[in-house]
């Protein structure tokens, strides 16, 4: 996000434009806690995770009542155009200030869980699998030395893309997505079959949001039939969400930040910048929210194969 942040700001300077930062997105919109920023207040933050202007949740942005505040902040600022980072809750927000007050709105798209349509990637995304990937091969050692059965839990609210792509690259034996639903006796015979054959360490990577209820439940479930199994699970959760990001995310966040005032300039309003086989895409921002995107299921049939 920082990346973002930081293309943002200086996209705008090279275009003559002023620029403030909003602390704590709309709360801070509301309460006023916004600034105007130069180059120098976005250096030195590339690298860093997090976000430097801090994210909050308000209830009072979701009320007409607190809209009228928010924009009332942007007027006394002199502010007429607005780029958000975030994802549906955000986007839903931007909109919503675009259609009744006109606010000139851009969309830029930054979750783990890669969970949005018109974009391939979103920010922080590859910092999350690049994360849990090395949690995972850490865990596999353990696992190795003690022939054990490893449940690993990634994050994914309500997607697997996340579990998906960490399972691949851990090379995991069974991995558990809401995408493609598995009932309880497909996970046992799945599994016996991989612990029969391998007779040896596994892993099953699950999504959060997965429908067996996620990795303790999961756990208390195979008990019964798989007890005699050295079973341990492991939750990663929130190490997923900070660290410093990856070279490709920060490069993602510098094309999309940076898109984000270019359209602006060339008059675009109420989209999300998306970058779409490696080219900048813009998508109706209304489009972006309430969508499921599609996993990649020929990244399901190779798990399969390899496992
Ligand atoms: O949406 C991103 C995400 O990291 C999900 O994967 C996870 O379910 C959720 O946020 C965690 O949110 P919180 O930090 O509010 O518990």
């Amino acid at each position: 996000m920082n990346a973002a942040v930081r293309a943002v700001v200086r996209t705008a300077l090279f275009n003559e434009l002023d620029v403030y930062a909003i602390r704590q997105g709309y709360k801070g919109l509301i309460s006023g806690n916004l600034k105007k920023v130069d180059s120098s207040d976005v250096s030195n933050t590339i690298q860093r995770g997090g976000t430097i202007l801090k994210s909050a949740r308000c209830e009072q942005f979701r009320t007409p009542e607190g809209r009228e505040i928010a924009v009332q902040k942007l007027r006394d600022n002199g502010i007429d155009a607005l780029v958000v980072i975030g994802g549906d809750g955000s986007f839903q927000g931007a909109t919503l200030l675009g259609k009744e007050h006109g606010v000139n709105v851009i969309g830029v798209p930054a979750t783990i869980d890669n969970d949005l349509v018109g974009t391939d990637e979103t920010i922080g995304y590859d910092t999350a699998l690049n994360t849990a990937t090395e949690a995972i091969d850490k865990i596999r050692d353990t696992a190795d030395a003690h022939d054990r059965l490893f449940l690993v839990e990634v994050m994914g609210r309500d997607a697997g893309f996340i579990a998906l792509e960490t399972g691949i690259a851990g090379g995991a034996e069974l991995i558990l997505l809401p995408e493609s639903l598995t009932n309880l006796s497909e996970i046992k015979s799945s599994l016996t079959r991989v612990l029969e054959e391998h007779q040896r360490s596994s892993l099953v990577i699950i999504a959060e949001g997965d429908e067996t209820g996620g990795a303790l439940k999961l756990s208390e479930e195979l008990k019964p039939d798989f007890g005699k199994y050295d079973m341990r699970v492991c939750i990663l959760g929130h190490v997923q969400r900070g660290g410093n990001p990856t070279a490709r995310d920060r490069v993602l966040a510098s094309r999309l930040g940076s898109a984000a005032v270019t359209v602006l300039i060339e008059g675009h309003s109420e989209v999300m910048v998306g970058v779409v086989n490696n080219k900048i895409k813009l998508t109706p921002l209304k489009m972006t929210f309430g969508k499921k995107k599609d996993i990649n299921y020929e990244l399901v049939e190779l798990a399969k194969t390899l496992r």
